[in-house]
């Protein structure tokens, strides 16, 4: 995004309406979309006759010619005071994570009319956006009827919910359906202590939960939040960061079989406040898949360490990858390690590293099985010379002949 836009808007950034109005508009003339029966678009359109408004919103689109969905969402992003980012950990995320994220956790149900997909911590609702974009490809049924029944989203501020409104309106808008109004399910509430079967007819569990949840460390955390931290289980091991606890309230609201997907902070590997969740984690057994991006960048406003995870709410194994670009994240398939839940262990962290290099090694050399035992009872190994150093090197395996 250019920085003459990002300098301009920064004058507005305390004045939320004008903001919204500002965004909103500079989508509908950037893409010369008419606007006659949605109501609530048409509060936010800057008319020709709102003459101070109007002569800012030229101004701005002077500098910014087209403004599309990721736009939409950079600036939203952008807009949101600094102060706010540091409690609420708002940064969202890229369409080509949330792309992902969304295939990989339909890939593994089948889609119906009642598919529910949430997003807990929704921000602008990009995830909701692109899981909308996702149904529709699949179904022939209209926005108004998905954004109705389809998505689910909660924030705990409240401008995210009306501008997740306000994106997921323009969404069915710029498809044509110029609905007077779309009764989308969003709510402004802490998730930590948010009831959904008070909230959501007939709840039975989301087929679908996906996000990116708040990190923000327990020293930025609202009293309220720390406070409610101690309901949940996962944040019984040091200083919980505000993300952990997203788990455990995923997968509780997730039917049986469901699919979580997020993309956080992979800190819980190995951290002491991660401890909790990775005994949670252990004694559960999911079907668990992990790609961690170790090194690699994926936001760009924030120096962070992130992996993906896709939990199915079901008995299975812990696979994990590593990659070290977005290109392998495009690729039509990765291949994963499987790692034995019973090899971990919760207290000192996850070495979840150990079973790339143990699989390299079993794919190459001669057994090993006879040669080597490991505290994490692995039973056949093939191994060359390089391979043994490798070992050898590993806290958690002792030669034996
Ligand atoms: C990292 S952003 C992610 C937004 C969106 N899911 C995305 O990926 O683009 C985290 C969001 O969590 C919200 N949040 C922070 N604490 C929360 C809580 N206790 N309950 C619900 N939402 C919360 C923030 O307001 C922010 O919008």
């Amino acid at each position: 995004m250019k920085k003459e836009i990002l300098k301009y808007l920064k004058e507005y950034t305390y004045d939320t309406l004008m903001i919204d109005r500002l965004i909103v508009s500079s989508f509908l003339y950037s893409n010369k979309l008419s606007v006659e029966r949605n109501e609530l678009i048409l509060y936010y359109k800057i008319l020709e006759t709102d003459i101070d408004e109007f002569k800012v919103l030229k101004e701005f689109l002077a500098i910014h010619k087209k403004v599309g969905f990721e736009e939409l969402i950079e600036l939203f992003e952008f807009v949101i005071s600094p102060e706010d980012k540091v409690v609420t950990g708002a940064v969202y995320t890229p369409n080509y994570i949330r792309e992902y994220i969304v295939k990989e956790a339909f890939n593994q149900i089948t889609l119906s009319p009642e598919t529910k997909i949430c997003d807990p911590a929704c921000g602008c609702s990009g995830f909701l956006l692109t899981a909308a974009r996702e149904i529709k490809k699949n179904a022939d049924i209209s926005y108004k009827s998905i954004l109705e029944n389809n998505i689910f989203g909660l924030d705990i501020q409240s401008y995210s919910i009306e501008r997740s409104k306000i994106l997921l309106n323009l969404l069915a808008l710029s498809e044509g359906e110029d609905c007077e109004e779309i009764n989308i399910q969003l709510f402004h509430g802490n998730a930590l202590s948010f009831q959904w079967d008070q909230n959501v007819q007939n709840f039975e569990g989301f087929d679908v939960i996906v996000g990116n949840p708040p990190y923000v460390c327990s020293r930025n955390i609202d009293d309220e939040s720390l406070e409610l931290l101690k309901n949940w289980s996962v944040c019984s091991s040091g200083h919980p960061d505000l993300y952990i606890p997203f788990f455990q309230l995923g997968i509780e609201l997730l039917r049986n079989d469901g699919i979580l997907g997020y993309i956080t902070v992979n800190s819980f590997f190995k951290s002491i406040n991660g401890r909790s969740l990775r005994s949670y984690f252990q004694d559960a057994s999911y079907d668990f898949k992990i790609i961690d991006f170790g090194g690699l960048q994926i936001f760009k406003s924030k120096n962070t360490y992130t992996c993906i995870c896709l939990i199915q709410k079901s008995k299975g194994k812990l696979k994990y990858t590593k990659i070290n670009s977005i290109r392998q994240l495009k690729s039509k398939s990765i291949p994963f390690n499987i790692v034995e839940y019973e090899s971990l262990e919760y207290e000192n962290g996850w070495n979840l590293q150990n079973s790339i290099l143990i699989n390299k090694i079993e794919s190459i050399g001669q057994p090993l099985g006879k040669k080597y035992k490991t505290r994490n009872g692995i039973a056949t190994l093939n191994v060359t010379d390089k391979g043994l150093k490798e070992l050898e090197s590993m806290s958690n395996v002792i030669r034996i002949s």
